[in-house]
């Protein structure tokens, strides 16, 4: 298929043909989202929970961050590839954060890269968007503030909370985002920065009027057994396939059923003769 490039994109939302988006932090996975033709893989900073087992995304770094994003760039060379900025590194200036959205750029050859907040980020947007790289912005539930938001917990319950957030993605738009995540807010909210954005709106946890739809790869495919958020759809049970598989393995390498004749490697017939001489 062709790159998929951000005038593509904007040209999705005219059609309002739904944007796909999924995320990635690896080379395998990466090879199976670019087959089936998804739109935007995202190597977010959840890797820090879905690949290092935190229990947040707080420890995550930017050296972690551009290993796992250029190795998702080589299995998905035409797909859209966010680089998710972790904590700490778009925060503290604008400088930092345009040296840090570089790196992204230098070492891993993502296409966009992705940060957390409003209001209070649109100078760090407007600083990486003058340096030639696109932004997508992301509000609502912004797991980098947890702590802050008092947990993972649903944002823009109350109106004066929705206005906030409409607020923000219009600052965030006019600092030049290429496009606006939003978690876990009501689909209502959500559909009124759809409507008023130019730019492509994708949800996770916002409901079914926005642009496009996120999942995390590892809670869609089912690879963990434990708590996954209201917004995920299991679309496979990969947890049990591979336990079933890990076990039959274990049993098989115990009664000495593993490995069988195809799985060893010949040798001519005089060779072994010489062999046991
Ligand atoms: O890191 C990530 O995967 C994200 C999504 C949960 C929005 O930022
Ligand atoms: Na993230």
């Amino acid at each position: 298929r062709a790159k998929v490039t951000i005038p593509y994109l904007m040209e999705k939302k005219a059609k309002k043909e739904q944007i796909t988006m999924i995320t990635g932090y690896d080379y395998p996975m990466a090879l199976l989202e670019e087959k089936a033709g998804i739109d935007i893989i995202l190597c977010g900073d959840s890797l820090g929970m879905t690949v290092y087992g935190f229990d947040g995304t707080l420890p995550v770094t930017m050296d972690m961050m551009i290993v796992h994003a250029a190795a998702v760039k080589r299995g998905a060379p035409n797909a859209f590839v966010i680089g998710d900025m972790p904590f700490l590194s778009y925060q503290v200036s604008p400088q930092e954060a345009v040296r840090n959205a570089g790196r992204f750029m230098k070492e891993a050859n993502v296409d966009c890269i992705k940060l957390e907040g409003g209001i209070a980020m649109a100078e760090a947007v407007r600083a990486i968007v003058n340096a030639g790289i696109p932004v997508m912005g992301h509000l609502g539930l912004t797991p980098q503030s947890t702590s802050a938001l008092g947990g993972f917990k649903a944002q823009g319950r109350s109106a004066e909370a929705a206005y906030r957030i409409i607020e923000d993605a219009a600052a965030l738009e006019a600092a030049g985002v290429c496009s606006i995540l939003l978690e876990a807010i009501p689909p209502e909210v959500a559909k009124i920065i759809t409507e008023k954005s130019k730019v492509p709106i994708i949800s996770i946890g916002a409901g079914i009027h926005c642009d496009g739809q996120l999942l995390i790869v590892h809670d869609m495919l089912g690879f963990f057994d434990r708590f996954v958020p209201k917004f995920v759809k299991k679309y496979a049970n990969l947890n049990a396939s591979i336990l079933e598989a890990l076990n039959q393995y274990k049993e098989e390498v115990e009664k000495g059923a593993f490995p069988a004749k195809e799985h060893c490697y010949g040798m001519p017939e005089e060779e072994l003769n010489k062999l046991k001489d």
